[in-house]
This record gives C-alpha cells, structure tokens and sequence, in this order.
C-alpha cells in the first residue's frame, strides 16, 4: 500500500519537511503557490494539507478535500482563511501554531510601533538619500512613546505580550477584552470599553482574531473616537479595520500616524495608501523570524503525523 499523501500548499522551513519523511508520508510541494483553482484540484488528491493564510480554504475547497483529506494544518495562529464550519461539517481536523509565534508578533508589533511614532523609514531614507545636510532642530520630529497610554484590542498572548513591553517603557496600558485577564491587571492595565479606550489611548494596537464580530470593529465611526493624534497599529487582521475609512481619516491628519502589517484585501496595499507619508507599511511579516518559522512548521508536520496515525491532534482549532 502507498504512503499517504501530504499536500504542502507553498515553501516551508525544512524543520517542517524532515519529520514527515521518517514518518512514511509522501509529500507534494507545488513548483508555484497554487492559486484557488488549484488548491480545490490538489487538495482531492491528498490525505492531508499542510497550508498557508494565503491558501482560502472555503466551503469549495472543504468540499473538494471533504472525500480524502483528513487535516488542514495551518501554519498561522489566525483560521479566518479556514470555513471551520464547513470543516467540522466534513469530519475534517483542522490544527493552527498558538504560542510560539507570540513573543516574535509581539516584538514586530513593537517595532512597528517604535518605526510608526519615530519616523524610522522616513530618517533612514534621508540618511541614505544623500541629501542630509546636517542635524537640525525641526527635522523628523516625532512622537513620544514612553509615559504615553496604549490601548490594547485583544487581550490574548499576542496581546499580553506586547503589553508587558509596554512596563518598559513606562506606559499607561488600558485594553478591551470579553472578560478581566488576570495577567492584565498584573501588568497594571486597565480594562475598559472600546470607545473610552480609542478616546483615551495615544497608540490603539489591534491583537483580536477576524471573525465576523470583529469585522471592521474599527469602523468609521469607531476612528473618529480616536483621541486626535493618536496612532493605530495593525499586526492582527487588515479586515478589522474599515482600511478606506482609514486612509481618508490619515489623509486629513485626523488619525496622525499609522502602522500596517496587514491589510483589508491582501495582499493587495492601495495606493492611496503607499502614496501617505505618515504610514509605515509592512508585508505580514509579524511571525517571521527563522526560529519561529521553524517551529511553526514543525507543529504542522506534528499535528498532521499524528492525526493520519490515529491520534487526536495536538493543537485542534476543530
Ligand atoms: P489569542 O490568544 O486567541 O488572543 C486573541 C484575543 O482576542 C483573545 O483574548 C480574545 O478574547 C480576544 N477577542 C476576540 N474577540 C474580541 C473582541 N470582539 N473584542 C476584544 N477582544 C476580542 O490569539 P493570539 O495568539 O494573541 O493572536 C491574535 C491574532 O493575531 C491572530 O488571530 C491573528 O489574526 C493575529 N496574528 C498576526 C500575526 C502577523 O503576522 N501579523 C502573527 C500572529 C497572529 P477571549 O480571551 O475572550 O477569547
Ligand atoms: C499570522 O498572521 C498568523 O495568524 O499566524
């Protein structure tokens, strides 16, 4: 009888690659990232799916993988690219990577911040344009982050982790969630309302999962709370945040500063958007350090290996 059959939708660290072969699974790696067509014709072809956030896998896919595949193991924490519903619906497993990814988000989400309130893009492209003339008094003036208020949207480990940076640099911290986090409240954050949060924070720092409650949470009339220059930094989802709301909210200077790792329609980035100064704009890279990529991989090969042998997964999302 032949191996069962692993489909790896796109690249993975070889950590990842190496425990599938001594565990007797073929693996099939597209020479290019399938586009949406393909995923559906691939994916009902293998017993298993190692996947990507840029792979969808909606209720069409989950049908097409419902007669063989029997887990979707994505390397992400975030599952809105997965119709959970139509998943547990077809007996599939589906697996994510939470935790290991936490501390590398929430240094990303720091720098994002730090580069956002500095102007760390814009100085370095003077310093190497070649056309800095010398310190001077009104150049690059930025914003202060230390003693400022964060508020936190999503109080999770992504979210806790970022606060606990924030005691360093001696931040007021306020955050929403559902319920009190006790590990909040030993920070020394404060839990309030999402509108006494977006008029009394300085930087507003998004850490909630999409999902259809969250769905333009930052709406319009949700920004226009915002305390006048304050700063919005994204590494969470871009369809939290109404992104065209925004961009006119940034254009106007209503909104000062904002900080991207993702966006509304990825990975598309409008113009409108890449033509604002007062943006730092980066391509979703808030897990991506070598040590943590690694081990992302490596759970996915984990939790696949252990459900085609048998064995309930390891980190089952459903
Ligand atoms: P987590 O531990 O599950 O934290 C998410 C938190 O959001 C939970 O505490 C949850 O509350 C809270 N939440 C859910 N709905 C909310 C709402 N309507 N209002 C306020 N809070 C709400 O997840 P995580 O590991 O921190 O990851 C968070 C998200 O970050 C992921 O879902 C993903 O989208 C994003 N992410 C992005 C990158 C990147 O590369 N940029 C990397 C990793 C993760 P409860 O505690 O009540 O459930
Ligand atoms: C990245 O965005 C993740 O959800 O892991």
């Amino acid at each position: 009888m032949s191996n069962p059959r692993v489909l790896v939708t796109r690249p993975i660290p070889d950590a990842g690659l190496a425990l599938l072969r001594p565990a007797k699974l073929d693996y099939f790696l597209p020479e290019s990232p399938p586009d949406h067509e393909q995923l559906i014709e691939h994916v009902a072809h293998h017993d298993a799916v190692i996947g990507q956030l840029a792979d969808r896998f909606d209720a069409a896919t989950i049908t097409a993988a419902s007669s063989r595949c029997r887990i979707i193991a994505t390397c992400s924490v975030g599952t809105d690219h997965i119709d959970l519903v139509a998943a547990r619906a077809a007996g599939i497993r589906v697996t994510n990577t939470p935790g290991v990814l936490t501390e590398a988000t929430a240094d990303l989400t720091w720098a994002l911040l730090l580069a956002t309130a500095r102007r760390i893009p814009e100085a370095e492209q003077l310093a190497r344009s070649g056309g800095w003339q010398g310190w001077e008094m009104m150049q690059m003036l930025g914003a202060d982050v230390h003693g400022r208020t964060l508020g936190i949207v999503g109080a999770g480990r992504i979210g806790t982790a970022v606060a606990r940076r924030a005691t360093g640099f001696s931040m007021n911290v306020l955050y929403t969630a559902r319920e009190d986090k006790p590990a909040m409240a030993a920070l020394g954050a404060r839990r309030m309302p999402l509108e006494t949060l977006l008029a009394e924070s300085d930087f507003v720092s998004l850490h909630c999962p999409l999902t259809d409650e969250t769905r333009h949470l930052l709406d319009r009339s949700a920004l226009e709370r915002m305390r006048p220059g304050s700063m919005l930094i994204n590494t969470a989802r871009g369809p939290i945040v109404d992104e065209a709301a925004l961009i006119d909210m940034l254009r106007h200077r209503r909104i000062a500063a904002a900080g991207f790792d993702v966006y509304e329609h990825e990975p598309r980035i409008p113009a409108e958007l890449t033509a604002l100064d007062n943006v730092v704009l980066l391509p979703h890279i808030g897990s991506a350090t070598v040590t943590t990529r690694n081990r992302m991989a490596q759970m996915a090969a984990e939790d696949v290996i252990a459900v085609l042998s048998g064995n309930p997964p390891l980190r089952p999302v459903c």
